[in-house]
């Protein structure tokens, strides 16, 4: 297995001089941050040997490698969900592929809907743990033989989401003016591709899960499992509806078009803290 991701990390390293130290991946309508690189190389998800394929709308489908504030970055342009069907393993492959191209870095961001009380939709929130509910009942991309190469049997989760650079953010939004859209809290994956019922918002709420979405927790499993530092953002995109009076209901083009509303705010943040994050 091991040998899949070095195959694929070979091909990628045949194909562009980049280096990267960073790896972002952009969720639902956050893609543009792709767009901002300098030099870029780009490979379409379909040309990249052993990748998996990106069936979303509104998620693009390809590797963008670049310069960014001096770093050099690689970005997913779309991301792999377990709602599509792939393997958590599927889901999960580009990580270990960043890690054998030397990322020391990862920055995850996704679209997701608001529970706590306190937020509103547009607003940023830090990710300062998660919550993997199809990791607590068996559905983890680690399951199966353990890879020594890339970590620990049994790894540790805490302090999973860096608080050095959570910090680094939080000063970065109160420079750029844009304090108060941003928050701080804890996601929960749970595997879609449904929105929830009243009855499951109200359960999450109760659990103190502030955001809610459909990715990211296998990613950052797989991340910390194999030593890499993880900086997480979700854009709160709808508040989830929790109350039978609420006529609202959430929909995907909503989602996409709050993306496109805070993009640029979500750049900025990512781009800043890209520019001061400390690299070894
Ligand atoms: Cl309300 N739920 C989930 N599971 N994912 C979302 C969302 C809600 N809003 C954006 N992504």
């Amino acid at each position: 297995l091991h040998d899949e991701y070095q195959k694929t990390a070979d091909w990628l390293m045949s194909q562009t001089k980049h280096r990267p130290q960073v790896a972002i991946i952009c969720g639902s309508g956050l893609g543009m941050l792709a767009d901002t690189l300098k030099c870029q190389d780009s490979f379409a998800y379909a040309d990249i040997p052993g990748f998996p394929q990106s069936t979303v709308q509104g998620h693009a489908g390809q590797l963008v490698f670049g310069e960014l504030k001096g770093k050099t970055c690689v970005c997913m342009q779309g991301r792999f969900h377990m709602y599509e069907g792939h393997s958590l393993c599927k889901t999960t492959f580009p990580i270990r592929v960043f890690k054998l191209l030397g990322v020391e870095t990862l920055i995850v961001t996704n679209a997701a809907g608001s529970l706590a009380d306190g937020f509103q939709t547009g607003d940023i929130m830090i990710i300062k743990d998660h919550i993997n509910f199809p990791g607590l009942v068996g559905l983890n991309p680690l399951c199966g033989p353990n890879d020594d190469k890339f970590g620990p049997r049994f790894p540790a989760m805490s302090g999973c989401y860096d608080k050095g650079l959570r910090c680094l953010a939080m000063e970065i939004a109160k420079e750029l003016g844009v304090a108060s859209v941003l928050q701080e809290g804890v996601y929960a994956m749970v595997g879609g591709p449904n929105f929830e019922t009243i009855a499951e918002a109200r359960l999450l709420h109760r659990l103190g899960v502030d955001a809610v979405g459909m990715s990211t927790a296998p990613e950052v499993v797989v991340a910390t499992h194999c030593g890499l530092r993880v900086f997480g953002l979700s854009l709160i995109t709808n508040k989830v509806v929790k109350s039978y009076e609420d006529t609202e209901s959430v929909n995907h083009e909503g989602v996409l078009e709050i993306g496109r509303l805070r993009s640029h705010t979500v750049q900025q943040l990512v781009t800043e803290l890209i520019d001061r994050m400390e690299i070894n």
